[in-house]
């Protein structure tokens, strides 16, 4: 159980707010992971009638939730937890004031401001958080991404917020570093003497990295546009990803040494500048096509006007470094692809000598598939003997480790653990600022560049993998994607 402690949400009814941030606290209840006094700030602009507010938080909670998930008396000591706030931000009046009274009725407690706002309003919040003395020594604050439109803005936000708080006092969230099988990626590295010899360019002829999702815009159109891919995605998720495949060993396993770790790997990608973007990197965008069977518009549809903003990047990357000098990472993103599918591919090379004679069958090279979502799990693809078969055949056949057959009832929720880790000051999840600059400052010329050299934004069916040019960047390298699909059973063939 955690200490006792507040949590104040600044956009407590927006999207995020409603959809993570209060599941994952509503889970915490449930699991008894919440102090009995912990108490939930929430802070709009409006607030009306606050019964009408609390019916819509539990049947919010309701739909999200399994229902058996939720039982009354819980859902009664949640809601006594609730405190609305209506709060304009960008303006200085006493209601600032009745929030700070309501949080020195505890001064001595953990304190947790989550900005689950746009970024430009960060500043302001901190500073207004400051001038009504609600920072303490144990306050800490949460920042969502996209930090900043570019590395400068990025730092100026950063920068702005730092007048107020300590770098240790802020979490920069990132959630695809609070899913199980991230957290599994580091103890299939650093808990398994087996794998660790072969992580490098020896063994290893390149990773993919890929983050699917068969989503369009979901209403999301002024933030997507701005944003698009590259900074929703590859900027942090993917590139957090790679700093965990990619990292050395870190001492322990503790924010400061993972934060050096990954912050080598950072420095050590090689930059794509000018016209290279045309050969190491795929942008495109979706047009109507269909999913699942049924017809979807396309982004410029949606949104309602024209817009060069890319809903897919791929990108062959390069990490300089000696682990993995000729390893391309191949990376890839995009929203209304063929299947919502989130997996770090680690490709071996082949084996040194092939000792068996053709009719043997091919000789695949080992894979390693780690699956994000759907179907959380690891698979190690390996070649063994076809069983009950006289001559020597191969075949590839899957080890498997499946979380949700494995363990019984998983349920990860990345927001539940991260939140819980701001609760407790865990940083070891969370991404530093630095980490911050130095994938700015990758991404940033490739966008750069792309707009430079008239680097065209290809148009790819929803419903499809992404523009052809993404399955080229591979082919012309004589490798292929890995699409998602089901994790094969490891069964064996019994004639
Ligand atoms: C968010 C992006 O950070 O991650 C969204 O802003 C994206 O555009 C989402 O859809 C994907 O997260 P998940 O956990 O559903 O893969």
């Amino acid at each position: 159980m955690t200490q006792e402690f507040d949590i104040v949400i600044f956009g407590g009814l927006g999207d995020l707010s409603l959809r993570k941030l209060l599941p994952a606290l509503y889970r915490s209840e449930l699991a008894g992971h919440l102090h009995p006094e912990a108490r939930i700030f929430l802070l709009a602009r409006t607030i009306n009638d606050q019964q009408k507010l609390l019916a819509k938080i539990n049947k919010w909670l309701t739909n999200q939730l399994k229902e058996n998930e939720c039982p009354e008396e819980k859902w009664q000591s949640f809601a006594n937890r609730i405190q609305f706030c209506s709060l304009d931000i960008t303006k200085i009046d006493e209601r600032w004031q009745g929030l700070s009274e309501c949080l020195a009725q505890h001064p001595e407690r953990d304190r947790v401001f989550y900005l689950s706002l746009p970024p430009s309003l960060y500043g302001t919040t901190c500073e207004n958080l400051n001038n009504h003395n609600m920072i303490s020594a144990q306050s800490r604050v949460v920042l969502e991404k996209p930090l900043g439109y570019d590395q400068e803005s990025a730092n100026d936000i950063n920068s702005q917020v730092g007048r107020f708080f300590p770098e240790d006092a802020i979490f920069r969230i990132d959630h695809y570093l609070g899913k199980e099988t991230v957290q599994n990626l580091m103890a299939l590295r650093f808990a398994n003497a087996m794998f660790e010899p072969l992580w490098n360019g020896r063994h290893i002829d390149h990773v993919q990295i890929s983050i699917s999702e068969e989503v369009g815009l979901e209403g999301r159109t002024a933030f997507y546009d701005q944003a698009g891919a590259m900074r929703d995605m590859v900027q942090n998720h993917i590139l957090q990803l790679l700093c965990l495949v990619a990292m050395e060993p870190p001492n322990q396993l503790q924010a400061n040494s993972i934060r050096t770790e990954k912050l080598k790997v950072l420095q050590a990608l090689r930059p794509i500048n000018g016209f290279e973007v045309q050969s190491h990197t795929v942008r495109g965008q979706y047009v109507e096509g269909l999913m699942r069977g049924k017809s979807v518009p396309g982004y410029l549809d949606e949104l309602g006007s024209d817009s060069n903003t890319e809903t897919f990047v791929a990108i062959k990357a390069h990490i300089d470094n000696w682990r993995w000098a000729g390893v391309p990472f191949y990376l890839r993103t995009g929203k209304r692809l063929k299947e919502r599918c989130a997996e770090i591919v680690i490709n071996f090379k082949p084996v040194a000598h092939n000792v068996f004679d053709g009719s043997a069958g091919h000789l695949s090279s080992n894979q390693l598939v780690i699956r994000l979502q759907p179907d959380e799990g690891m698979q190690m693809k390996v070649m063994a003997k076809e069983l009950n078969k006289f001559e020597m055949r191969l075949q590839e056949v899957p080890l498997n480790l499946s979380f949700a057959d494995t363990f019984e009832n998983i349920r990860s929720d990345a927001y539940q653990r991260l939140l819980l880790n701001v609760i407790e000051n865990d940083l070891s999840l969370f991404a530093h600022r630095d980490e911050a600059d130095l994938a700015w400052a990758w991404v940033d010329p490739i966008m750069n560049a792309w707009n430079k050299c008239g680097s065209p934004v290809l148009p790819y069916e929803a419903g499809s993998w992404g523009p052809d040019a993404s399955a080229a960047l591979l082919h012309s390298d004589k490798r292929s994607w890995h699409n998602g699909g089901k994790l094969q059973k490891a069964k064996a063939k019994r004639k």
